[in-house]
């Protein structure tokens, strides 16, 4: 059964710059880590790279009409900075500009609120050969371009959210090294979480400054952490493993401090000297929204010291781990079904995520910024895509919000992962998450069944 929503409540489609614009080369472009890293051999599937992606630089107005078609009511989209700002630093490139300022201006006229992310991973390259996020000075490059952007663009933008998820820069990008920049070094990974917590602070005040009407944000992908038992081993392992993924964020950002037991638990990989006097205070700045991310849950046990190690944690596959200082631990493989990624279904997830950070911030509003899932479509004879899974997927955990928020959990919008088929990072183009199917070799869009049914689901709630 479908839930109720309020006609206030916020329906959405998300996307990311590097995963759809293509266009690298354009119009002052210059490569970022993306560019490098997906054209390095061996790094993603099939050898994928973003060059040409879902050709959405070029297709802008046809796709925001599928946006107003389905009737949505925000679009959740990711600025480049390597076309705002080529090189990562000096004046803003304009025909960058102009590109997203047609984005916005595309979506006013249609009705549809923009709800801005300044960095979903696409670093300039000139700025990871510096250094990249381990350098406190790739902080400080960031308040600059956010002052270039949000100054061109301020308020129209209703909601400007600084990062999407963190974790993946520093974890993936500099531990795992399956995310760009490949990097494997457990001490850059938590310098990188450091300097991403700063960078928030220091671009989300240039939003206050710039963009005074405008909602904060920053999106996270918080981990819903079950240990295999009930032994003291297992529960300890399950709170480590939350340090690093949860509380390595949310102490900064919602608290102003990192959490004591993260130090501790690090402290043979770093000292932490990189965390300056003020900077905690910096990036607690208060925000408006919280955006969250879902997708799936995590189980872990304590390594027994002998057996095989199990690290199916849903990432990809790497010989160096993303967790510094967890070595100990073991993240178990989890009871189906299964999405195309190998990442277990379990809405109930979702609600947990949710009523615990209610608890824990009761007065922060958050808006589910991804969800959604990657199944092997099928293109039948007649060119529909009759993606039941998706669908149901979707639907469960919509209906899993609802549960939230009667339960008190103040959640205000719900933007699907995602608007169309597109670059899935290490799983380049095999792994389809959009609502909309991209053919890539013709380019052509194709609303799945998941799109009619979403475009029905959310008219449904206007009553
Ligand atoms: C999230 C990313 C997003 C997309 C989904 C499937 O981690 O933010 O870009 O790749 O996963």
């Amino acid at each position: 059964m479908d839930r109720d929503f309020p006609p206030d409540f916020v329906w959405g489609a998300a996307t990311a710059s590097y995963q759809i614009e293509g266009a690298v080369a354009e119009d002052g472009r210059t490569p970022s880590i993306w560019d490098t890293f997906s054209h390095t051999p061996g790094r993603i599937l099939g050898g994928d790279t973003g060059d040409v992606a879902a050709d959405h630089y070029h297709r802008l107005d046809e796709d925001l009409d599928h946006l107003s078609d389905l009737g949505l009511d925000a679009y959740r989209f990711s600025i480049a900075w390597p076309r705002v700002q080529p090189g990562g630093s000096g004046p803003v490139n304009p025909a960058g500009v102009d590109f997203y300022s047609r984005l916005v201006d595309g979506l006013l006229a249609r009705g549809i609120t923009p709800v801005a992310t300044l960095y979903h991973w696409d670093l300039p390259q000139e700025l990871e050969d510096a250094g990249g996020w381990p350098v406190r000075d790739t902080a400080y490059r960031f308040e600059e371009y956010a002052r270039g952007i949000v100054g061109a663009l301020g308020d129209r933008v209703r909601t400007w959210t600084t990062f999407n998820e963190p974790w993946c820069s520093a974890y993936l990008g500099y531990g795992s090294g399956v995310h760009a920049p490949g990097r494997t070094e457990p001490a850059a990974a938590l310098a990188a979480v450091h300097h991403l917590n700063l960078a928030h602070g220091l671009g989300g005040r240039v939003v206050r400054e710039l963009a005074p009407a405008a909602q904060l944000s920053v999106t996270l992908n918080l981990h819903v952490i079950r240990p295999a038992s009930g032994s003291d081993a297992d529960v300890d392992a399950a709170r480590r493993i939350d340090a690093l993924a949860n509380r390595a964020f949310l102490g900064p950002l919602l608290d102003g401090a990192y959490p004591a037991d993260l130090l501790a638990d690090t402290a043979s990989i770093t000292d932490w000297s990189f965390v300056q006097d003020g900077d905690e205070r910096l990036a607690a700045i208060p925000i408006d929204v919280l955006g969250v991310n879902y997708y799936s849950t995590t189980l872990v046990q304590a390594w027994d010291g002998v057996s095989p190690r199990v690290t199916a944690d849903g990432h990809a596959n790497s010989p160096h781990t993303p967790w510094p200082g967890a070595d100990a631990v073991d993240f178990l493989p989890q009871p189906g079904p299964h999405t195309a990624m190998g990442w277990n279904v379990d809405p109930t997830g979702l609600t947990e995520l949710l009523l615990r950070l209610h608890r824990e911030y009761p007065d922060l509003p958050m808006m589910i910024t991804e969800n959604g899932a990657a199944f092997p479509d099928v293109v039948a004879a007649d060119g529909a895509v009759h993606d039941v899974e998706r669908i149901a997927y979707i639907r469960d955990h919509v209906n899993a919000v609802a549960d939230a928020r009667e339960k008190g959990a103040d959640v205000r919008g719900y933007f699907v992962w995602s608007l169309m088929d597109n670059f899935e990072w290490s799983f380049g183009f095999e792994r389809r998450f959009g609502i909309i199917r991209i053919d890539y070799d013709t380019l052509q869009r194709t609303w799945k069944d998941s799109a009619h049914w979403y475009k029905a689901r959310v008219a449904g709630t206007r009553g």
